[in-house]
């Protein structure tokens, strides 16, 4: 058996993969974000231990006799937060996550100070990336910055707890900004720019090494086996790749979480920075990506079903029940945006509606504006020279089938979705553990689930999304000259 572990944003999940790749059990333990100015958005490094110790008891509890078996752990999570540790190892200040918009001054100067810092780190300074939080600590919290020894990723710190070690993969120190993705070493120059110490930096190990063994006292903790090998794992974006199997030459996938991407493999590095792409280190060796990454995903649902009080199913069936044509536009920047954008300021906003408008049009003006924002996102993987077939999705947002069917018609795309389409990076994390153990090769378990359905496009509604879409391009650019 091989356990899986996701720090996410929303949540911990955490599942156990079995030898045949069927799922033992799964577990998720909820987390919040905090927000204590504009722009920013936190969390506390122990609330992911503490969440782990609790996903991982209610899957000891959920099948005991899978969890007792366990040979090996593999880790994902959020990319992009900085976490800063004093010599104690102990978090000097609230990590700072992907979606936290303050550093954007220091981006300006990252670009200022290494024009051609995108060739290297794989896409241009955007304030979600680590090394323009560390450049803002220097400069806004000099006191704290005094005191860093370590800088690690969310997944990382529970590495630590986990292992005792200081450690990363390639996949996760992709979108730090200080990575050389070609040669998947660190890059001294953008440490020195962005006034980081290289020291500072962990070990970084591909996602299929193992990075160490599990302490006597995290085993007993968790209740497992002191000694199980950790797989270095991977940032969440690559894991969930891992774990539907795209890890080869133009395998594409669209994921609908907290976040949202675009993307696809590649068998060579293909970085192209203006289009604000993500080019990035794969989290299996020898291989990259290419990734248009959006700030909201699937998450503008949830939080539009929490402000009406209603479960998101409800909406969508109702919504799907419904004939009206007159649907609001909207923006759905509720954290501001990165691809296409780059653009931490803008915020969401509905546009159209009438004496007539109702929820079920609302609804679907929020389905519509995820879409549209994936539109986008294939636009801008189009002019980085990259063609997108027959994406699969994954992540949460799968459940919706409407979402989909919006998703299908927009984009003009067959999306595929597999089964357990929800379960994403926690089972890629599970993969990697079972190659970091010796229990598999890359080729055996790199597999495509079983496709639970298709959504194909209905081609009689693209000319009216083709209308939509470049009126949602002209609302962005409108609301952009608000907030400038
Ligand atoms: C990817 C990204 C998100 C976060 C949170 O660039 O920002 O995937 O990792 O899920």
């Amino acid at each position: 058996m091989f356990l899986g572990i996701d720090i996410g944003t929303s949540a911990v999940k955490a599942l156990i993969m079995q030898p045949d790749g069927g799922i033992a059990a799964s577990a998720t333990c909820p987390l919040t974000v905090q927000s204590p100015h504009p722009l920013w958005s936190e969390q506390d490094p122990d609330a992911w231990t503490q969440a782990v110790l609790t996903a991982c008891n209610a899957l000891r509890q959920d099948n005991p006799d899978a969890y007792r078996t366990v040979r090996a752990i593999g880790l994902s999570g959020q990319m992009h937060g900085a976490v800063c540790l004093d010599g104690d190892r102990r978090p000097v200040r609230p990590a700072i996550l992907w979606n936290d918009g303050r550093s954007h001054t220091e981006c300006a100067l990252l670009r200022d100070r290494r024009p051609d810092i995108g060739l290297i780190a794989g896409v241009p300074p955007m304030p979600g990336f680590t090394a323009p939080k560390l450049l803002w600590m220097a400069r806004n919290e000099p006191d704290l910055h005094a005191r860093i020894r370590h800088v690690i990723l969310p997944k990382d710190y529970v590495r630590l707890f986990l292992t005792g070690t200081l450690a990363t993969d390639m996949a996760d120190a992709a979108g730090t900004l200080w990575l050389d993705q070609e040669k998947r070493a660190w890059s001294p120059a953008l440490c020195e720019i962005s006034e980081t110490d290289p020291d500072w930096l962990p070990d970084c190990l591909e996602g299929t090494a193992a990075s160490g063994t599990l302490t006597g006292e995290a085993a007993g903790k968790l209740d497992l086996q002191p000694g199980l090998p950790v797989a270095a794992g991977g940032g969440d974006a690559a894991t969930g790749a891992m774990g539907i199997g795209a890890v080869n030459d133009g395998d594409a996938f669209l994921s609908l979480g907290t976040s949202g991407q675009l993307f696809v493999s590649t068998d060579t590095y293909r970085p192209n920075p203006e289009s604000a792409v993500h080019a990035f280190a794969h989290c299996v060796p020898d291989r990259w990506f290419q990734m248009a990454a959006m700030l909201n995903g699937a998450s503008p649902l949830a939080w539009y079903a929490r402000l009406v009080g209603q479960p998101i199913a409800d909406l969508l069936g109702e919504a799907a029940g419904d004939k009206t044509t007159r649907i609001p536009l909207f923006l759905p920047y509720l954290t501001g945006e990165r691809t296409p954008h780059n653009d931490p300021h803008i915020r969401a906003g509905f546009y159209g509606m009438d004496p007539a408008t109702g929820r079920a049009a609302m609804t679907q003006a929020v389905l519509d504006g995820i879409a549209y924002t994936f539109c986008d996102a294939l636009d801008a993987l189009t002019s980085a020279g990259t063609s997108i077939r027959r994406p699969a999705a994954i992540g949460g947002g799968t459940r919706g089938d409407l979402l989909l069917q919006t998703l299908a018609d927009a984009m003009g795309l067959e999306i595929l979705r597999y089964r357990d389409a929800e379960t994403g990076p926690a089972y890629g994390a599970a993969r990697l553990a079972a190659l970091a153990a010796g229990a598999s090769s890359l080729e055996e378990i790199a597999t495509a689930p079983a496709v639970d359905r298709i959504f194909e496009p209905d081609s009689s509604t693209r000319a009216y999304h083709q209308d939509r879409l470049a009126q949602f391009r002209a609302l962005y650019r409108a609301l952009k000259t608000v907030t400038d």
